[in-house]
């Protein structure tokens, strides 16, 4: 393997994890962002997101002299005393827009900034999950014959984006010209991982085919949770069994309060309205947004349930605030959704997340973030566990049945352990378990 000049625009999850991986593959790379605070913290390797290995490869990266910061796409690539860039890789958001298409304001503009200032032969490679079609409008974007746009989807999960770089189940690039997918494919050929190469249209779908599945598996399994709680069913043995069956798998077959995060609800709304642009519906997509957004509900059905019928003027406590465990990411998350229909019948809420330490401002504000569990059980009429930290199953449930007004607690996660709890003289209740 050759080892390549590359540069990254955009210092999110995605784009710090692709600059320091790639640099840990021995490659020489500069990553850009046009926020001049937060590159200078990564200067002094400082990294504000919550993702294991991250800080120290961005560490070693700078300290080999292979991973640089700085401040702008234009600084990234026209740098006149270092050898031209050869690939520039674009990692900047695409936020759901108006309607829930993707804004890809962002990806427009870095295209407009880097124009003209593009070395001959640069490959531009877009990391970020963006509709079918923007491969194609990108190069008419930058209007330059020498250079070629190639589509990489990444998928990386939060909390554990620098092991599936690393581990990556398979790498897929496309391009309309062979030879540019091929040497993008060649930076990653250390990892040894299945390789698709395909045209960009086609490596644009895989992302959003990938997570929608994802998606349409969670809310199948939330459902199935459902009739399984109607049926008097145990949904865990129902996946366990179903997950043996090599077609299926083990994996993302837990129900919880609905899926979330920065990914999933954005990519499942946006093929809706790529598919409806392309006077397509696309149901079974559609169906798993609507069944998710139904189990936030029915996860505040079981709270009234358990509570006596009404939630008015009631001190709840809510376990875990993030989309999930693992990270201290609050974007599009269950846990803050089921909070504002508990607040909406009147429940006061007290929450605690070990990666949300404090509250955020117009994120957490349905809530009064406090800093442990006790506080956070402090004469509650019920507490809700909402995300799956595993720290919560060694909780002293003893000391916390001493705080709570009533001895309920609501695990949407299926995460604790019932006879534990049984133990404290807490009755449990979860999701689709008998
Ligand atoms: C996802 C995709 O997994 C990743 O490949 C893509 O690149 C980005 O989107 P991420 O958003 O980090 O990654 O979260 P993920 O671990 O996939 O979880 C998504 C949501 O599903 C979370 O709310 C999580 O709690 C929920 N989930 C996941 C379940 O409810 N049950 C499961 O069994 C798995």
């Amino acid at each position: 393997m050759f080892a390549r000049r590359i540069a990254v625009v955009g210092t999110g999850y995605v784009g710090l994890t692709t600059g320091a991986c790639l640099a840990s593959l021995g490659h020489r790379v500069v990553c850009a962002d046009i926020d001049t605070a937060k590159i200078e913290r990564l200067r002094r390797g400082e990294v504000d997101i919550l993702e294991p290995g991250l800080v120290e490869l961005v560490v070693e990266g700078m300290a080999a002299g292979r991973l640089e910061f700085v401040v702008g796409a234009r600084e990234a690539i026209s740098r006149p005393d270092e050898l031209p860039v050869e690939v520039m890789f674009l990692c900047v958001p695409t936020p759901m827009g108006a309607g829930g298409a993707a804004d890809l304001s962002a990806v427009e503009a870095v295209a407009a900034e880097v124009r003209s200032l593009l070395p001959s032969g640069c490959v531009v490679v877009n990391k970020s999950t963006v509709p079918v079609g923007t491969a194609a409008a990108t190069l008419g974007l930058l209007n330059r014959r020498d250079v070629a746009v190639v589509s990489n989807p990444e998928f990386l999960r939060e909390g554990s984006a620098v092991h599936d770089f690393l581990h990556p189940d398979r790498i897929v690039v496309g391009c309309d010209a062979q030879d540019a997918a091929e040497r993008v494919a060649a930076l990653y050929s250390k990892l040894g991982a299945p390789t698709v190469l395909t045209d960009a249209a086609s490596a644009e779908m895989v992302k959003y085919a990938a997570n929608c599945f994802l998606a349409m598996k969670l809310s199948y399994v939330n459902a199935l949770a459902e009739l399984c709680d109607v049926l008097g069913a145990d949904v865990g043995a129902v996946t366990e069994g179903m997950g043996y069956d090599r077609r299926i798998g083990q994996a993302f077959l837990k129900p919880g309060p609905g899926w979330g995060g920065s990914c999933l609800p954005k990519d499942t709304n946006a093929l809706v309205q790529v598919a409806a642009a392309a006077g397509r519906e696309l149901p079974i997509v559609s169906a798993s947004i609507a069944t998710n957004e139904r189990q936030r509900v029915l996860m505040v059905d079981k709270v009234r349930d358990a509570v006596g019928g009404s939630l008015a003027g009631l001190r709840i406590g809510l376990l875990g605030l993030t989309f999930k465990a693992g990270t201290d990411d609050l974007r599009d998350s269950p846990a803050l959704a089921v909070a504002a229909l508990l607040r909406v019948e009147g429940a006061e809420l007290t929450g605690f997340d070990p990666g949300c330490p404090v509250a955020v401002p117009g994120v957490t504000d349905d809530v009064t973030v406090v800093s442990d569990a006790l506080l956070a059980a402090k004469d509650a009429a019920a507490l809700v566990v909402l995300t799956e930290w595993p720290q919560f199953r060694s909780l002293d449930w003893a000391g916390i049945a001493g705080e709570m007004a009533c001895r309920v607690v609501v695990d949407t996660r299926n995460l604790l352990d019932a006879d534990v709890l049984r133990r404290a003289r807490i009755s449990w209740v979860g999701v689709g378990r008998r």
